[in-house]
């Protein structure tokens, strides 16, 4: 039997961003969407485009940039104002998609949309239509469809086809269908909607019981041909089905599923990286794929089998999702060279950075610490990335004590705009709560930290802390990073990082992108 493609639809920016900590900048959504091209995504769901200016203006630059590659969509709900914005920030793809959506389950036309059956396929049809008319290729969903009514399901699914649409989309929105049950319903669309060969059959899973994998492939055994996920699984509550686990699974089990994908599965745990560090979204270390201990083996037995045959413990090498062994190490030895090869690698584009200055910075890390890895490099890029406008706050010297017995106090300077220096001690409870005193004597904004999250981001005694604060002040709530080889500096790092966030806020009043 001759294997059938499953077109991969990666909605990390539009479901999954809807659950990250803090909105994503226009330039993080694209370097995501330039790194899922790479990835060989077939769709890229890039934003909601009528859910904010900088939504609209996030698709619509992603629109414009990825080209040669993946369609690029946006969602819109069944209101003629979203179908048209939508449309707009889609156009100038090489490959544009509309992607409505409508809840049809009772809880949603009854409690929510308050509207009759007929209303609510009279909506479809003309909604659809009206997308049509301003997009070649449009998606339908049924929100809820998988507490739907099944009969229900079968004229929605018929009337949207009927109006224009060539996917129909079956969310189980709320993760609540078993795998046998999600099946049915694939099988009963198939089996009863006298147009469904028009379309292609979509699934999208949500993961409140943790059955989103299961079901996506369960519905891709029943016949669905298109698959929503997001990578890491992010999205909203407990995320969506992650592309990752899908895309292995359909690879590893060709043979029971008859089916491929177009992955690249070798950009899997680049992907996977780029998009916990700009996401802010750690992964646990045993998540399927791409969680630190997907590939360890830990026990004895499993040891010696592994040293004996890897076949024994391992369905699949770290080398099929991109893990490999550094061929060659970066030190402060690597010249600039050595360094833009590395973050190709990585997925960065040199016109994009700033090469004198990164290895500059690559630089001072890799005296630090010796060898610079790979993750320290994304983190060094993502920092760099950060520097939208100039820093207002440099903290230019840090001296903490602290120890059994001592009352933990800390002397911080700052320069302030690159001229004035400013210097204050102060007490804490205990090392970052003295650190972070005496920052806030000499920068007097009033801060609130939310989260505090510190992480171990490379290996061995040498291994830089990554410090992630989540603080709150009067401008709003923002996320702040912080990375080095000491835990007390990381932490004062992320702190600052928070600080000139709020600065920048201050001072430009965030510029809002119009809608065209
Ligand atoms: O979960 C859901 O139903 C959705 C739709 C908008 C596709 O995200
Ligand atoms: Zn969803």
């Amino acid at each position: 039997m001759k294997k059938e493609k499953v077109i991969i639809f990666d909605t990390t920016l539009r479901d999954g961003e809807q659950a990250a900590p803090a909105s994503l900048s226009v330039e993080q959504k694209l370097r995501i969407a330039r790194q899922l091209a790479r990835l060989g995504v077939d769709v890229i769901e890039a934003g909601f485009p009528i859910s904010s200016p900088g939504d609209f203006e996030s698709v619509a630059t992603i629109a414009r940039e990825i080209k040669d590659g993946p369609v690029i969509c946006g969602l819109a709900r069944l209101v003629e104002k979203d179908i048209v914005a939508c449309a707009k920030a889609v156009k100038p793809a090489e490959r544009p998609r509309v992607h409505v959506f409508i809840g049809t389950s009772a809880i949603h036309t009854e409690k929510k949309l308050r509207k009759s059956e007929d209303e609510i396929l009279a909506l479809i049809r003309d909604s659809v239509k009206l997308a049509r008319r301003l997009c070649a290729d449009v998606e339908f969903s049924a929100e809820d469809a998988g507490r739907t009514a099944g009969d229900f399901l079968c004229r929605v699914t018929e009337t949207a086809i009927a109006a224009g649409a060539s996917t129909i989309n079956i969310p189980d929105t709320v993760g609540y269908v078993p795998p046998e049950q999600f099946g049915a319903i694939i099988d009963m669309l198939r089996n009863r909607v006298p147009n469904i060969d028009k379309a292609v059959i979509s699934v999208h899973c949500h993961n409140d019981l943790g059955m989103s994998t299961a079901n996506s492939l369960t519905a891709v055994a029943h016949g669905a041909r298109q698959v929503e996920c997001t990578i890491n699984g992010i999205g909203e509550r407990a995320g969506n089905a992650a592309l990752e686990e899908i895309v292995m699974a359909i690879k590893l089990r060709s043979d029971f599923f008859k089916a491929y994908t177009d992955i690249d599965t070798r950009e899997i745990m680049r992907t996977s990286k780029l998009v916990r560090e700009i996401c802010n979204m750690p992964v646990q270390p045993n998540k399927a794929i791409v969680g630190s201990n997907a590939f360890a083996h830990s026990s004895g037995i499993h040891q010696d089998g592994v040293l004996k045959a890897k076949n024994t413990y391992e369905i699949m090498t770290p080398q099929s999702i991109g893990l490999k062994d550094n061929r060659m190490n970066l030190t402060s030895r690597s010249g600039s060279h050595m360094v833009k090869t590395r973050l190709t690698d990585l997925g960065y584009i040199e016109k994009d950075y700033d090469l004198p200055s990164i290895y500059q910075k690559f630089k001072a890390l890799a005296d630090k610490k010796g060898t610079v890895y790979d993750d320290d490099l994304i983190t060094l890029m993502e920092m760099a990335g950060n520097d939208e406008f100039e820093d207002m706050y440099a903290l230019d010297y840090l001296s903490v004590t602290s120890g059994k017995g001592t009352v933990p106090t800390a002397v911080a300077r700052i320069i302030v705009d690159g001229k004035i220096t400013k210097q204050s001690a102060a007490c804490g409870s205990g090392a970052v709560d003295a650190a972070t005193k005496a920052i806030d004597e000499i920068v007097g904004y009033k801060i609130k930290v939310d989260d505090f999250h510190i992480d171990a981001i490379t290996e061995g005694r040498e291994a830089q802390a990554k410090v992630r604060i989540r603080a709150s002040a009067a401008e709003g709530t923002f996320i702040g990073t912080g990375v080095s080889t000491d835990i007390i500096e990381a932490s004062a790092f992320a702190y600052m990082d928070v600080i000139n966030k709020i600065a920048r806020m201050k001072k430009f009043k965030r510029k809002v992108p119009k809608l065209a």
